[in-house]
């Protein structure tokens, strides 16, 4: 399973690289407004900025919402380094301009998906990434979890190779139940992923074996 993470914050991107776990990076405007980040140029070189922390994906979103806009500023994003993925929405123009993408050879994370059809349509399509966003899902009653499953039967009856990118993740433990449902990655908070490392066993087992050590050392 790979581990994103979903900021934009280059302190936090930095963090969690250094732990020598983070194979990716994915944003969208609300998390560049966040970081106070505004205007098409600062815009720009934050993202460049990003990818000069990792080296794996990053996703860009788009915020236009015409197939002509998509394809104009998705193709802007994707020359600014060789490691942008552009995020386009699940939208009728976003289908297109998926397809459009794919065939250029332009690597797509289609976001904003909350059901397995749409995860099917982003599929055909040619998406590299499927981003279902399991937190506001959950937030909505809904079952997050039960869609990575859903959605990883279907790519797996089909041979699709649209990566199943779990996104609006919440805790840590909605990463190890994306990781039991087959999601490909976690798109996380920093929070999340260091959420992964406690356990108060640990904590205690450490604690004991320190002082066994300085007992024995005098
Ligand atoms: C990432 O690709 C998504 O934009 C992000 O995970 C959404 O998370 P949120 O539901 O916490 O805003």
């Amino acid at each position: 399973m790979k581990f994103f993470i979903d900021t934009a914050n280059l302190a936090q991107i930095a963090e969690a690289n250094d732990l020598g776990v983070l194979d990716g990076v994915t944003t969208n405007p609300s998390l560049m407004m966040k970081e106070g980040i505004s205007g098409r140029d600062n815009v720009l070189k934050h993202y460049v900025d990003i990818c000069n922390i990792v080296d794996g994906p990053v996703s860009a979103e788009v915020i236009s919402v015409d197939f002509a806009g998509m394809v104009k500023e998705g193709e802007q994003l994707a020359a600014l380094h060789h490691n942008i993925v552009v995020k386009v929405p699940m939208t009728k123009d976003g289908i297109k301009a998926i397809k459009y993408f794919s065939s250029k050879g332009i690597k797509t994370n289609c976001t904003l998906v909350f059901s397995a059809g749409q995860a099917l349509l982003a599929a055909k399509a040619g998406a590299t990434f499927l981003s279902p966003f399991i937190g506001r899902v959950d937030d909505s009653c809904w079952d997050g979890i039960e869609l990575i499953s859903q959605i990883r039967l279907i790519y797996d009856n089909y041979g699709f190779n649209t990566e199943i990118l779990a996104a609006s993740i919440r805790t840590p433990m909605h990463i190890v139940k994306c990781a039991e449902a087959g999601a490909d990655i976690a798109t996380c908070p920093l929070s999340s992923i260091l959420g992964l490392l406690k356990h108060p066993l640990t904590d205690i087992g450490l604690e004991q074996f320190i002082a066994d050590y300085k007992k024995v050392e005098g």
